[in-house]
């Protein structure tokens, strides 16, 4: 049988690798597509997801690290520094380990999740939790790059987008052709600058470098919705954000690197990028969990959360294909599905071991 071999080895011909470079990989990628059955229902259109929380250290962020990694062993480099607000620290981490490289990875203190924070210790990271926002770890992690002997493995690396592109082109390889829609949360950007490459590669001949040329995949490229937090939404307001704040800390961003990129993605595509409130982000993020059986971190429900605040609006299309990434995995943050609604925490009733007070606690009639 196939055994899935990681996104570069996969999609070697589509990325910057020959048959001698050593590749470090942890198998990601072959994530699932799953027909989300409410979305569907609701809009009328084919929804999936694109379950990012599969990779191996539970985001995307490990489709992009498998490459940085590898350009990092490529350039000889003996340690790789990032800034993160928690998952890409967390692929560094893991990833570093698996190349044999020292990693250091810079967070903004206070704000990062514990899952996330323990999956860099455990990988043995030296993690720095910096008395500022992600913006300015970001911009310490570049300078610092800059004048040591450490390389960068923030998508500011073009090897991170080229990783990261093999997301759309599973999603072309899965339905035989690319959604009419594509829908993903945005915060620094990388992840919709991605896969917007992917999917352009993928509808055109591509000059391989290693494989001649390759023929057209798709026949179309997908229309981009973007979607930022409210109290983070650069894109939205049209210049960065000093003091971007949301609940969903993944996406905490003010001022993302791939500004540029991102908004050729939206222009390009005919797309948009827009907001939703913390409160739509929850909702969303209960819905997935409630209604779809996928559990997600609170930033991955952010793209839900857009098309709920579309479908709202009248904006969905029916009768269309529309795919959104979900990006990464619940457990990264799992307290949120402790609280209801109105941010009470909920309380799993507590019971004696007997099957009638069971049976009565589960509101089950019958005999004993
Ligand atoms: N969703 C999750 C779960 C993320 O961790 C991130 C980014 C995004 C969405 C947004 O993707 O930055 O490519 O627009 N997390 C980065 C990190 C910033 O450090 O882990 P983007």
């Amino acid at each position: 049988a196939h055994q899935w071999r990681g996104v570069v080895r996969e999609y070697a011909a589509r990325l910057p690798v020959t048959e001698t470079t050593r590749v470090i990989t942890l198998g990601e990628g072959g994530t699932p597509l799953v027909r989300a059955q409410a979305l569907s229902a609701l809009t009328g259109s084919e929804v999936y997801l694109k379950v990012e929380g599969m990779n191996p250290t539970g985001s995307f962020k490990d489709r992009g690290m498998t490459m940085a990694m590898t350009a990092a062993v490529a350039a000889g480099a003996k340690a790789v520094v990032c800034a993160s607000t928690g998952n890409t620290s967390a692929s560094a981490a893991a990833y570093a380990t698996a190349a044999g490289l020292t990693c250091a990875v810079l967070v903004p203190a206070g704000k990062i999740s514990m899952g996330k924070l323990s999956q860099a210790v455990a990988h043995g990271a030296t993690l720095l939790q910096v008395d500022g926002n992600f913006d300015n770890c970001l911009d310490v992690a570049r300078k610092l790059a800059d004048s040591y002997p450490v390389f960068l493995v923030n998508s500011v690396n073009p090897a991170r987008i080229e990783g990261q592109k093999t997301g759309a082109f599973e999603v072309v390889d899965s339905l035989g052709d690319a959604p009419d829609i594509h829908v993903l949360p945005v915060g620094n950007a990388g992840n919709i600058s991605a896969y917007w490459k992917g999917y352009k590669e993928y509808c055109a001949p591509y000059e391989s470098a290693t494989a001649g040329t390759l023929p057209a995949v798709s026949t179309k490229t997908p229309i981009m919705w973007g979607f930022q937090a409210a109290g983070a939404a650069p894109f939205v307001a049209g210049h960065p954000i000093t003091e971007p704040d949301t609940i969903a800390t993944a996406i905490r961003i003010g001022n993302p690197a791939s500004w540029d990129l991102a908004v050729a993605a939206r222009d390009e595509s005919g797309g948009l990028i827009d907001s939703v409130t913390d409160e739509q982000i929850l909702q969303a993020h209960r819905w997935l969990s409630a209604k779809e059986g996928v559990f997600v971190e609170p930033a991955s429900a952010a793209g839900v959360a857009g098309l709920l605040k579309k479908h709202a609006a009248g904006e969905v299309p029916s009768g269309k294909t529309i795919v959104i990434t979900v990006t990464g995995h619940g457990l990264k943050d799992p307290d949120w599905a402790l609280k209801n609604a109105d941010g009470s925490s909920i309380e799993p009733q507590r019971v004696g071991f007997d099957v009638v007070t069971v049976a009565a606690a589960l509101g089950l009639e019958g005999e004993a």
